[in-house]
Parts: structure tokens; C-alpha cells; sequence
């Protein structure tokens, strides 16, 4: 339990860094790597509007690109002007990409408002039926 208060206290600390000018709606997001290490996350809009990315996905990039292949836990802290009033349930795409770096049935996905106010979900749960690399041979 204290895990999850870490790993969502890291995506809270880390929430002033969202980008986020053209929605005023700021996400970040923390995950828990295979190795224990956590990498964090934060929304980046573009004048191009569809360039823009997801924390989910920039905190899963920034994982990858310090060489993990396997997230544990992820923790998503969202809403409007800097703060984390909603459950920010992840969207398609995040949870897509999610599978790739995890078992959906182990993958624990933290929604938080606050290090005392979350709901935990599998990956499972949020991502029925899912494809993943197994189906391409990997
Ligand atoms: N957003 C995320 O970062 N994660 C989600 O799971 C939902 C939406 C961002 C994208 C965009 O910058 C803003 O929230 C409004 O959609």
C-alpha cells in the first residue's frame, strides 16, 4: 500500500511540469519498472493540436528510453488548472500502450486524487481482450 502512496505521490510531485496551455487540463503520471526504479510523466500539447502527447505515454517513453522493457504499477493524477480533482482514467491509446510493457493481469493501474484517494484497477479490467506482442511473436 505505501508503494502505491509513493508512486502517486511522485506523479503529483511532478504535475507542475504538464504542458498543457490549450486544454488547462494537466496530467501526470508515474510508473514502477520490473527493476523498482520510477520514471514520471506529464501531458505535452502542441499548437498542432493532435502532436500532443498523454503523461501516460511520455512517462512509459521515458521508462523505455532509460532502457526498461516491463512496468509494474502506473499512477495518473489529472484535472483542470494543476489540480488533481478527477479520477483521470486513461485513455485508448495510453492503455494500448501500456500492454506492451507489461501482463495486463499483473499491471496495476492507480487512479488518485490524492495519496488517500485512489482506485486500483488491472490493466485486464481497462483493456479486455487485449493485443499485444504475443500475437506478432514477441
Ligand atoms: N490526457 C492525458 O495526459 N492522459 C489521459 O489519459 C487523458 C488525457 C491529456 C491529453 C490532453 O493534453 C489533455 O489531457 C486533455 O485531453
Amino acid at each position: 500500500m505505501t508503494d502505491y502512496k509513493q508512486l502517486i505521490q511522485a506523479a503529483l510531485d511532478c504535475m507542475h511540469n504538464s504542458y498543457a496551455p490549450y486544454s488547462q487540463y494537466n496530467v501526470s503520471a508515474a510508473v514502477l519498472c520490473a527493476s523498482g526504479k520510477i520514471y514520471t510523466g506529464v501531458n505535452v500539447e502542441n499548437a498542432s493540436y493532435p502532436a500532443g502527447i498523454c503523461a501516460e505515454r511520455t512517462a512509459i517513453s521515458h521508462a523505455v528510453a532509460c532502457g526498461e522493457k516491463s512496468i509494474t504499477a502506473i499512477a495518473i493524477v489529472g484535472g483542470k488548472n494543476f489540480t488533481p480533482s478527477d479520477y483521470c482514467t486513461p485513455c485508448g491509446i495510453c492503455r494500448q500502450v501500456m500492454r506492451e510493457f507489461c501482463d495486463p493481469t499483473q499491471l496495476t493501474v492507480i487512479i488518485a486524487r490524492s495519496t488517500d484517494d485512489y482506485k486500483l484497477m488491472t490493466l485486464e479490467q481497462l483493456l479486455p481482450e487485449s493485443f499485444g506482442p504475443q500475437m506478432l511473436g514477441k
